[in-house]
């Protein structure tokens, strides 16, 4: 059935146009007249127009990782904008915020000499990764390399290059051809073997980059098989494909490191970030750049190449600011070896439950991350809703999975709970 039969059979949904805000991700009949409008948030919890209090156990979409409406991120914002909202960087422009968050980047990057890539968000910075991988071969005149490979079950935001790449395929559909921008092939998730076939297949003299995520969030939270992102970058170097790490969600110490790349002791040559950089608090993305890309086009002379990956918000002063206060704020309050702490807890939580819950299928924990996958016969979307109703905020992922990824402040006593939570919500489905 197609929405507009589903809208038309529906005469609720198709009577109430509801408000003009588009939602997003959404088969829209379905939410119309039942959205929760988040009104305020304090540290873990998130309070409704309607006055719920909901322990916020995915940190909204895994941005809030020093916990929402901080007092320190709203004043930096306050205090930049009052000194200057933001400049452009195009050409000679540049303000002194974005230089500043660049060097503390190139700093805490996994990448040695990094050069630092500022834009808007995840799908900006996939966009400028897939870009500037292509670039790099074109100058180097490997015109054939233009293939960019992805996993199955990866996302990696819904921009032009972020959904032909996408491993779940709903998110390619509907566009008239499997690949909006041309050119992109998927790889096995887990299997290097595989992989390595898929890439003698294709030929790597045409394949510019491969993009993964360290762990698959969106895809269901699937953390790399023991070996398989080595074997990955072994791949790569082998046959000059160019490594994109996407820590999108990953970056900024969701995996008790500052990027997946530290715990996982990859060293790809483009490195994507977003969300945590800011903890949600701006909208900010962005690219780390190894040598080996950069150095061409910082040569002195007229021959120098440019890349064209300007945005009116690349390098906003005010997300800077703030990017640099929420950077302060992570080593100040020692939230990465909190969140260390907390994967313990999470771990031991998480494999009684699966131990003790019928209807549990699997469980994974990667860092303050974690999956909870249930039985067929159970739906997680089901689960999440009546998780809500005990106070919680959970998320359907791919492969009936539930997310678990609260704020790096939950205490002990709250991530517990939440997974008490869990256990209640799917023994009631399991009883119906
Ligand atoms: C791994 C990954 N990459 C890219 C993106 C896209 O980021 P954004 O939604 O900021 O465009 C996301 C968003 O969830 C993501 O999880």
């Amino acid at each position: 059935m197609t929405i507009t039969d589903q809208l038309q059979a529906s005469p609720s949904a198709a009577g109430t146009e509801g408000p003009a805000l588009w939602p997003a991700q959404a088969h829209v009949p379905s939410v119309i007249g039942r959205q929760l409008v988040i009104e305020r948030g304090e540290g873990s919890y998130v309070f409704t127009a309607d006055g719920r209090r909901l322990f916020d156990g995915t940190a909204g979409l895994w941005h809030a990782n020093v916990g929402h409406s901080h007092p320190e991120l709203a004043a930096a914002a306050h205090e930049q904008m009052l000194r200057l909202e933001t400049y452009h960087t195009f050409g000679r422009f540049t303000n002194e915020r974005a230089r500043e968050l660049g060097d503390r980047l190139a700093d805490l990057s996994p990448i040695a000499r990094a050069k630092v890539i500022l834009n808007s968000g995840g799908s900006d910075a996939i966009d400028v990764a897939c870009k500037l991988a292509r670039r790099h071969w074109q100058r180097e005149g490997r015109e054939g390399k233009r293939v960019i490979l992805s996993r199955e079950y990866g996302y990696h935001g819904l921009h032009a290059y972020g959904t032909s790449i996408a491993g779940l395929e709903f998110n390619r559909d509907g566009y008239g051809t499997p690949s909006l921008v041309s050119e992109t092939a998927r790889v096995s998730f887990d299997d290097a073997d595989q992989v390595a076939r898929t890439v003698a297949e294709i030929g790597p003299e045409n394949i510019a980059a491969l993009v993964t995520e360290p762990v698959q969030g969106t895809g269901g939270v699937n953390p790399p098989v023991p070996g398989y992102l080595e074997a990955l970058q072994q791949i790569c170097r082998e046959h000059d494909i160019l490594l994109v790490l996407d820590e999108v969600i990953t970056g900024f110490g969701r995996m008790g490191t500052m990027f997946a790349a530290d715990r996982y002791g990859i060293r790809p040559d483009l490195l994507t970030f977003a969300k945590g950089v800011t903890s949600g608090y701006a909208p900010l993305g962005g690219v780390l750049v190894s040598p080996r890309i950069w150095e061409p086009f910082f040569l002195n002379g007229p021959e120098a190449p440019i890349f064209r990956h300007g945005v009116t918000y690349g390098g906003h002063a005010t997300a800077s600011a703030v990017a640099l206060r929420n950077l302060e704020i992570l080593e100040r309050d020692r939230l990465l070896a909190r969140v260390g702490e907390l994967e313990a807890l999470l771990q031991r939580e998480l494999t009684e439950l699966a131990k003790h819950t019928p209807g549990v299928l699997d469980v994974r924990v990667a860092g303050l991350l974690g999956g909870v996958t249930l039985a067929e016969q159970l739906s997680a979307e089901q689960a999440s809703e009546d998780l809500i109703e005990l106070g919680f905020i959970s998320r359907p992922l791919r492969g009936n999975t539930l997310q678990i990824s609260p704020p790096f402040i939950t205490s002990d006593a709250e991530l517990s709970s939440f997974v008490q939570a869990i256990r209640q919500a799917v023994t009631d489905q399991m009883g119906r």
